[in-house]
């Protein structure tokens, strides 16, 4: 496809934050301070969930699944951008960008995913109590995550073989701290018609029907309460489900706004903080919005340490 007296491009400047270099220090201090709570916040669900029997229940693996792609989500971008903080010249090769922007949407996809089948294993427990350990069988769990493994890996594949496919002639000065597809897609000299199409279409089925999913699963959960008002149980729902809906606004308002919004509407300053929300804030304040302030949680953390103790 390329063309035959163009120059293309190997390596890509990543811009990165548009902060004047006054706040360079603080930034590069809050980054890391945020990254290393993400990774420890994450780390300590999965090995929670690991360690102790008694959460191994299917709403605590899927959120130890949930604390896995947030953790690489973040793992995917913050890296690179805190590396290219320190380097006088922040540049990404061309491979590396690709690599970057496929991992980026296989964990972002996942966690969207995982929110879904969260959503639809409290609706479930909520609404079919009776019949939950036969509906979220392990059997079923495993499959169901099995199943947004390929989901998210084919959608991903999809768009990175689109994004391969094009040329990159003169311009390659990426406005974004992370390769990001409309980033790219602005830089590139051949004709990118199809991605913009298949990104409206695959973003609006990836971000839309997982959305209107959670909404219904939370809908009926609320009706199905209202039947049975018992004040423990009202408050009881509302608490998870409370915290579980903020994370779920957080995430897709930003997503949707993002990639539904004509880019022009957007300034790329806009952009960047909506996607600073997305990439270092929402994976680090998961396990803290509504994990580990779980009374369950905070037993297991008790059991774990202690018998860890008794073990010594
Ligand atoms: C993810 O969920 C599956 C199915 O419930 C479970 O078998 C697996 O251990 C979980 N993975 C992690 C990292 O928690």
């Amino acid at each position: 496809m390329a063309g035959k007296n163009q120059t293309l491009i190997l390596e890509f400047l990543l811009l990165g934050l548009p902060i004047s270099s006054e706040y360079h220090l603080l930034f590069y201090a809050l980054l890391l301070a945020m990254y290393l709570t993400t990774l420890l916040g994450n780390l300590l669900i999965i090995l929670l969930v690991r360690l102790d029997s008694h959460l191994h229940t299917p709403m605590y693996l899927f959120l130890s699944n949930l604390s896995f792609s947030d953790l690489c989500f973040s793992s995917v971008t913050i890296p690179k951008l805190l590396q290219n903080m320190q380097s006088q010249v922040p540049t990404i090769s061309y491979a590396d960008c690709l690599t970057q922007l496929y991992f980026f949407m296989v964990f972002g996809d996942m966690e969207s995913f995982l929110l879904v089948v969260m959503a639809y294993d409290r609706y479930v427990a909520i609404c079919f109590p009776l019949h939950y350990t036969s509906i979220m069988s392990t059997k079923f769990c495993a499959l169901l995550v099995l199943l947004l493994w390929m989901l998210t890996i084919s959608h991903a594949l999809l768009h990175t073989l689109l994004m391969a496919r094009l040329s990159f002639c003169e311009k390659n000065v990426i406005l974004h701290f992370f390769c990001d597809i409309s980033a790219l897609l602005k830089l590139s000299c051949s004709d990118t018609y199809v991605n913009e199409l298949m990104i409206f279409i695959m973003g609006g089925i990836i971000s839309i029907i997982p959305f209107l999913l959670i909404v219904m699963s939370y809908v009926r959960i609320f009706f199905s309460i209202l039947k049975v008002p018992s004040s423990q149980d009202i408050h009881k729902v509302f608490s998870t489900c409370g915290s579980h809906l903020s994370v779920v606004t957080l995430f897709y308002g930003t997503i949707i706004g993002l990639y539904l919004c004509p880019s022009g509407n957007n300034s790329t300053v806009n952009e960047i903080s909506m996607a600073m929300m997305y990439t270092v804030v929402t994976p680090m304040l998961n396990p803290f919005i509504y994990r580990l302030r779980n009374r369950d949680m905070k037993r297991a953390l008790i059991r774990v340490i202690f018998s860890k103790k008794i073990s010594l």
